[in-house]
């Protein structure tokens, strides 16, 4: 899908009139039209519903024009058109009286599909808003574009993107703004970064685990560091998952795709930052060779770790990344994405993101840019009482401290190796994937926190 056609700036082209009214100003919208208008209002049940909307007869054969209910007609919000241009038919639209605004984007992913693999997929030509804000164009598409790109890697199975199409992406990202990317396999993995070959040294060789670092950006600009946990698969491993549990885990590398569009944007973007992305790319499989329950791995830290669990392989993965991330780039603050616990999904369901961090400034504007883009975060708790939870017995600590306060415990894991840092955890294993079709999202991968790690530095670490 293009999406740089389906915004264009208005110059009077034809184009079918939609009318934007809420529940407030429905009766007096309604007083005013004419008796055809009113009688096809009445026919489709219309009456200014938030994502309801009708089709109404024009003045001269062949004319037709819409009317969509929102919350508010006098500001939309981001999704307001997403299902209305999702169901109208290929054209040029233009809104009556309203600025899209923000709606925009909205506008521009209704009409996301994934369709990889379709023979022949349902495809809806394009519906192209014409706008009077042109200036806004160029950022909407940007976002657009990616969302779309979390949306296809989540979505894609895990069959076809292993750590190897995890690192193609990378490169081919980096290719489009001159970033240098690094990747880290094989023996030098196994030497410097033991929990990642730890989790991915059963998996086939062509899928083979490894770390994917891009650079970016003028050295001198705020370093700012981006994680993302990408297990391309999570079978559990040797603690393997029930069949109910594993049929989604190819979503397990959501944390990658969000850090890698999210490099992109701010890439696109132009944004004066010095940007560390990093991805940790693994598929916890099983094979001879497996990580065991009860095997202890020295860290890249020094510390050892008791495997009590092959299952919690992310907080694994990321406690060698965050290690090295301070270590080498000792960043303004350091981001983690990764769909990491069930128990999140438990505590905030998946409407919220888990925020856990050892900074409140940092917390703080990660909480904000999300409510300002509408991908909520809720700060848990971090606390060295969880710490009597995760230790073993016979190794430095363990990689599972049990069903209470699950999330937190494996937070705290991570806190170990961010040493004193500035550092933001984001579980979004509750928000990458949508079990239903929204508005905002059909059915499958989401790539919420793309837009609100994207505000909050754009917000706060430029230049
Ligand atoms: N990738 C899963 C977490 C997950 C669960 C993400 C559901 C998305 C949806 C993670 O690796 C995992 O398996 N966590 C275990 C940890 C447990 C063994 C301590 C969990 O949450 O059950
Ligand atoms: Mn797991
Ligand atoms: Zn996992």
């Amino acid at each position: 899908m293009r999406y740089d056609d389906l915004i264009q700036p208005d110059n009077g082209q034809p184009a079918t009139p939609i009318h934007i009214v809420d529940k407030n100003g429905f009766a007096s919208w309604l007083a005013g039209q004419p008796d055809p208008v009113r009688t096809a209002v009445k026919a489709q049940k219309f009456e200014g519903s938030v994502n309801d909307s009708a089709i109404l007869p024009g003045d001269k054969p062949g004319e037709w024009s819409v009317v969509a209910g929102v919350a508010d007609a006098s500001v939309l919000g981001v999704w307001n058109l997403a299902k209305l241009s999702d169901i109208l038919p290929e054209g040029s639209y233009r809104l009556l009286d309203a600025d899209a605004g923000e709606a925009m984007l909205g506008w521009v992913l209704g009409q996301y599909r994934y369709h990889e693999y379709l023979s022949e997929p349902k495809v809806t030509g394009a519906r192209v808003l014409l706008v009077r804000e042109p200036g806004k164009i160029h950022n909407i598409v940007l976002q657009a574009r990616a969302t779309a790109l979390v949306r296809d890697l989540v979505n894609r199975p895990a069959g076809d993107l292993g750590p190897d199409a995890l690192e193609a992406e990378a490169k081919r990202i980096a290719k489009a703004h001159k970033a240098d990317v690094t990747v880290t396999a094989g023996e030098a993995l196994e030497a410097g970064f033991p929990l990642i070959h730890a989790v991915g040294k059963a998996a086939a060789r062509e899928h083979a685990p490894r770390l994917i670092e891009l650079e970016w950006g003028d050295p001198r600009h705020p370093r700012i560091a981006i994680v993302g946990k990408g297990i391309t698969f999570d079978s559990g491993g040797l603690d393997m998952k029930p069949a109910s549990g594993m049929r989604l885990m190819k979503k397990d590398m959501g944390g990658a795709a969000h850090a890698l569009a999210l490099a992109e944007l701010i890439m696109s973007a132009h944004l004066p930052v010095r940007l560390h992305m990093l991805v940790a790319a693994a598929e916890n499989s099983i094979s001879g060779n497996a990580m065991r329950p009860g095997d202890i791995v020295k860290s890249r830290k020094g510390i050892t770790v008791e495997i009590d669990n092959t299952d919690a392989e992310g907080r694994l993965v990321l406690a060698d990344v965050m290690w090295y991330c301070q270590e080498k780039y000792d960043p303004r603050f350091m981001v983690d994405l990764a769909t990491l616990t069930g128990a999140i999904i438990i505590a905030l369901g998946h409407e919220r993101a888990g925020l856990f961090s050892n900074d409140d400034t940092l917390a703080t504007h990660v909480k904000e840019a999300g409510s300002a883009v509408g991908e909520k975060a809720w700060r848990m708790p971090l606390g060295d009482a969880y710490d009597k939870q995760i230790k073993s017995d016979i190794a430095d600590m363990k990689n599972v401290g049990g069903r209470p306060g699950g999330s937190i415990t494996a937070a705290q894991f991570i806190q170990r190796f961010v040493n004193g840092k500035p550092w933001a955890h984001l579980d979004i294993a509750g928000t990458a994937w949508s079990s239903k079709d929204a508005p905002t999202v059909p059915k499958g991968a989401t790539a919420y926190g793309v837009r609100m790690l994207d505000r909050m530095v754009a917000d706060h670490y430029e230049g």
